[in-house]
């Protein structure tokens, strides 16, 4: 599977905030977006998975050269792509794992027996360092910022999508949980041959997820591209050359 998109403008209330924007993300790849904040690398992600508040005013979102602009998120995610929001929603009165099961099932993603799913999810939590309780809990009702991340990583492995895009799978966690949450994605995405789109401000998650390209992103444009060694440049030199320009 292969995710293209081509010169995006996105307006959200009206406002552009993605403003000619083309990336091409294939099945098995590791592309990182860096930018600072308000560039619009949230709207992006959302634009992709189609959320209601963004509105696409130019440009194409393409999976295998088919526009996927007028599909529902819900139609997307069962294309097999996965967003990890950067400030996931809480859903009272569905159970966690519940809502995994459906998730999966709704998405036509296979599982083996009930016996093997809850397995799978056990070993999971336990890699991940989450409580045994987690299971029972309602889907991000009082999780810690940690937990929520680590929940959706959790949703990850059992839909196990093709594209994956996690807007700031780093927010809000401390150094071991960026080690734990990293170890399962690169799993997943090894399994899966998953193209990964990774959204992060700090360097630190890429000493564990190594990216085969990196994206500079500011105000609503790619304005810088390279491999590795731009992240060591963006550490030194932050972004005030791009700002500037
Ligand atoms: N729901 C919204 N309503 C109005 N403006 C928004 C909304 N979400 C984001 N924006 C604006 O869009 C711009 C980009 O935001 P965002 O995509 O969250 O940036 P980033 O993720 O790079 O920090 C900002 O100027 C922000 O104020
Ligand atoms: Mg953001």
């Amino acid at each position: 599977m292969e995710l293209k998109i081509e010169d995006l403008h996105v307006e959200i209330e009206g406002k552009e905030i993605i403003k000619g924007l083309s990336l091409t993300i294939p099945q098995g790849q590791t592309h990182v977006i860096m930018g600072p904040n308000g560039s619009g690398k949230s709207t992006l992600a959302k634009a992709i998975m189609g959320h209601p508040h963004t509105k696409i005013t130019a440009g194409d979102i393409k999976v295998d050269g088919k526009s996927i602009k007028e599909m529902t998120t819900d139609e997307r995610a069962r294309l097999g792509m996965f967003l990890q929001f950067q400030n996931p929603v809480e859903i009272e009165g569905v159970g966690f794992i519940n809502f995994l099961h459906l998730a999966s099932q709704s998405m036509g993603v296979k599982q083996g027996t009930t016996k093997d799913f809850m397995k799978d999810i056990k070993g999971k939590i336990q890699e991940l360092k989450l409580s045994e309780d987690f299971i029972g809990r309602p889907l991000n009702m009082g999780f810690s910022g940690g937990e929520k991340k680590k929940s959706e990583v959790l949703q990850m492995s059992v839909l196990r999508p093709k594209i994956a895009i996690l807007d700031e799978p780093d927010s809000g966690l401390d150094i071991d949980a960026i080690r734990q949450v990293s170890e399962s994605v690169n799993k997943i995405a090894q399994t899966e041959k998953t193209g990964l789109l990774i959204i992060t401000h700090y360097s630190r998650i890429l000493s564990y997820i190594k990216p085969d390209f990196v994206h500079v992103m500011v105000n609503g444009k790619i304005v810088d591209e390279g491999g590795k060694e731009l992240i060591e440049k963006l550490e030194k030199e932050g972004y005030d050359s791009y700002l500037k320009a």
